[in-house]
């Protein structure tokens, strides 16, 4: 459970990048400090005493931000972390070090009358959107994942996927507002991982009947589970391979004392579509399988989950199709990259 308060990958590369600018070695902390770091600006309700306390910025530039980011994140380059920025490195480290996953993020807060941006750690207000920011940083791949990203958010809400009102921030950033602060509250959430200690990256214990059954064990209602059934449809027939059970979250309603499944995140396309892999599977398996699933597999399952109208879930998802097509062109993903993406749909027959 407190593993999912730990920064994740790039977390890690901004927290060694941070002690190191500090002149500290990176060996010399310890989880609990690490913990003492997060303090009360962790992802979900979880709070940390006594935190660390580092130094308050009260505003954010993003381009500044994104700057910075992108020397750090420049694997071609060695940076001198004690060379770089130092203002802007601490509000990177404060806002960019508490939510998990690989690809560059920040947390902010933008008020909701004055539009002013300031760093997500500072207050849980009804004032301001809570925003999860996915930077676009202009690397390797010459195309923007984080327009893709919104593709599929766009596509995934129009197919009846229940997933957190997200928008562009300059045609660049990925915006999603936070479903661990609602209401001007904190909300306890946690990951499938967190939740249960299951590894994300062990095929062990990583398939969707592992999802299911920790659903039922949790007794999130039945609309849950028959959103879960539709996720992973989504997740098959968009080629999202990238499910893993930290992908998946849960969220706490301490007003009714019980748990519910969290909106969907990170729905995208997760290769490379400038190279072909063709043999790629996915991080969940389903019904034994990681490749080649077919239609009876989905029956199983839906059997197994008393999914209802299970049909008519497949028909919409695959309708979906076609607003992606749709939806890709008008937001100018390049040509080469919807067919390359395309390519990679499995619709079923
Ligand atoms: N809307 C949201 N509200 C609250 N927390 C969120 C939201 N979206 C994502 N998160 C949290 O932030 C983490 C990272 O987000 P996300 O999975 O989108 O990033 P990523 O870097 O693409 O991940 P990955 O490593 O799986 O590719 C998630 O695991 C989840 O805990
Ligand atoms: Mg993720």
């Amino acid at each position: 459970m407190i593993a999912d308060s730990l920064p994740d990958l790039f977390g890690n590369i901004i927290f060694k990048t941070w002690i190191e600018s500090n002149n500290r070695d990176m060996k010399e902390i310890s989880v609990l400090e690490q913990l003492a770091y997060v303090g009360k600006r962790g992802i979900g309700a979880l709070e940390y005493h006594p935190a660390t306390s580092i130094a308050v910025g009260d505003t954010i530039n993003i381009n500044e931000i994104v700057a910075v980011l992108s020397q750090v994140m420049d694997q071609k380059q060695h940076v001198d972390a004690t060379h770089l920025d130092h203002a802007s490195l601490l509000n990177i480290f404060k806002i960019g070090t508490s939510a998990g996953g690989v690809r560059p993020k920040i947390l902010i807060a933008e008020h909701k009358v004055t539009g002013r941006i300031i760093p997500g750690d500072m207050v849980h207000s009804e004032d301001y959107y809570h925003y999860l920011i996915k930077l676009g940083l202009d690397e390797e791949h010459r195309y923007s994942r984080e327009l893709v990203e919104y593709v599929y958010y766009l596509t995934a809400t129009h197919a009846g996927i229940q997933m957190m009102p997200s928008k562009m921030i300059d045609e660049r950033h990925f915006a999603t507002l936070r479903f661990d602060r609602q209401n001007g509250r904190k909300k306890h959430v946690l990951t499938a991982s967190g939740l249960t200690g299951w590894d994300f990256k062990d095929p062990k214990v990583s398939s969707y009947e592992q999802l299911f059954d920790l659903a039922l064990f949790l007794k999130c209602p039945h609309k849950d589970v028959e959103q879960l059934f539709r996720r992973m449809v989504f997740n098959l027939v968009f080629a999202n391979h990238d499910d893993h059970l930290k992908n998946h979250s849960f969220i706490y309603d301490e007003t009714q004392d019980n748990w519910g499944l969290a909106p969907a995140y990170d729905l995208t396309y997760s290769l490379n579509p400038d190279l072909n892999m063709k043999t790629a599977s996915r991080a969940l398996s389903l019904n034994g399988k990681r490749t080649g699933i077919v239609m009876t597999d989905l029956a199983a399952i839906a059997e197994r989950y008393t999914i209802k109208h299970f049909k008519r879930t497949l028909i919409e998802i695959q309708e979906a199709v076609d607003f992606w097509i749709k939806t890709a062109k008008e937001q100018h993903v390049p040509s080469r990259i919807i067919e390359a993406i395309l390519k990679n749909f499995s619709p079923f027959s």
